[in-house]
């Protein structure tokens, strides 16, 4: 999908569509078109005898948090059976509980394929795929890797997927993702160069005027708050999934604080 981020391999940064990701890169391998997001339409005239899977991303993480609509997502699973495509959802940002649910596609449809990696095993390097009744995709011997499989990683997964379940916090991020919302909102109609609060769970981002994206991350790290902003248009964050309202609360101030000072700046007033 156009803006979507799939990675730093060479066939993931050929599927990425953000061009601004492959340059460096080319020559890409070939075989990837994209599309607009949420557009169904757009996916069925790209569609061709050649095609053989459609790769998405549920909620567009390193695209400013973006999550697909539902009527999308659903035409998708059906246009998918309909042409035998595989529908494969990269679930290394969204998955592991971050949008309150296991996987983000949990809020849509069931793929075929999901990747994962990143919170899987909170931190420690990992990276997994799994797919479903599809077993026909793979077999044991057709892929392999050097380090896969590893003790190390598998033990922290297996430690991260029991303390997600156990701690039940996928309510958590539930709830602290709506909590967090209201601040935002609220954070929003206070100051006119931010606006568009989005998310699920606890992935949300906010839309900057004027490029300030960068300043405002600046500004809250000397404040002591860790933001991201994935392009000088968008703020990200994606706290972690332990985050309770003391947290919150406290984020909000520290972020309000920030904003206060940017809103000082000729920029904010432009
Ligand atoms: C949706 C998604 N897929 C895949 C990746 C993997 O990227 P990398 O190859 O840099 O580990 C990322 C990293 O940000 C991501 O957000």
């Amino acid at each position: 999908m156009e803006n979507s981020f799939h990675g730093r391999t060479m066939a993931t940064t050929a599927a990425t569509g953000q061009a601004a990701y492959q340059a460096t890169w080319a020559p890409l391998p070939d075989g990837f078109k994209q599309v607009p997001f949420n557009d169904l339409e757009a996916i069925k005239q790209a569609t061709s005898d050649k095609t053989a899977a459609i790769l998405i991303e549920a909620v567009q993480g390193e695209g400013g948090i973006w999550p697909a609509s539902q009527e999308f997502m659903q035409g998708l699973r059906a246009w998918c059976d309909e042409q035998n495509l595989v529908l494969i959802c990269d679930e290394v940002q969204a998955g592991s509980g971050r949008t309150g649910k296991f996987f983000s596609w949990q809020h849509y449809v069931r793929p075929d394929i999901v990747t994962m990696a990143k919170g899987l095993a909170g931190g420690v390097p990992i990276g997994a795929m799994l797919t479903g009744p599809r077993t026909d995709l793979f077999v044991p011997g057709d892929h392999g890797t050097t380090f896969g499989g590893n003790p190390i990683a598998c033990a922290a997964g297996i430690a991260t997927v029991k303390t997600i379940t156990e701690q039940n916090l996928l309510d958590n991020a539930t709830r602290m993702g709506e909590y967090w919302k209201e601040k935002l909102e609220h954070l929003c109609a206070k100051y006119p160069f931010i606006d568009s609060p989005r998310g699920i769970g606890l992935m949300r981002a906010v839309n900057v005027k004027h490029g300030l994206g960068p300043v405002i991350v600046q500004k809250a790290m000397e404040h002591g708050l860790l933001l991201n902003s994935t392009n000088p248009q968008t703020l990200r964050m994606i706290p972690p999934l332990i985050l309770n309202t003391a947290d919150i609360d406290e984020a909000t101030e520290l972020l309000d604080t920030t904003l206060a000072e940017v809103a000082e700046l000729p920029a904010a007033q432009a």
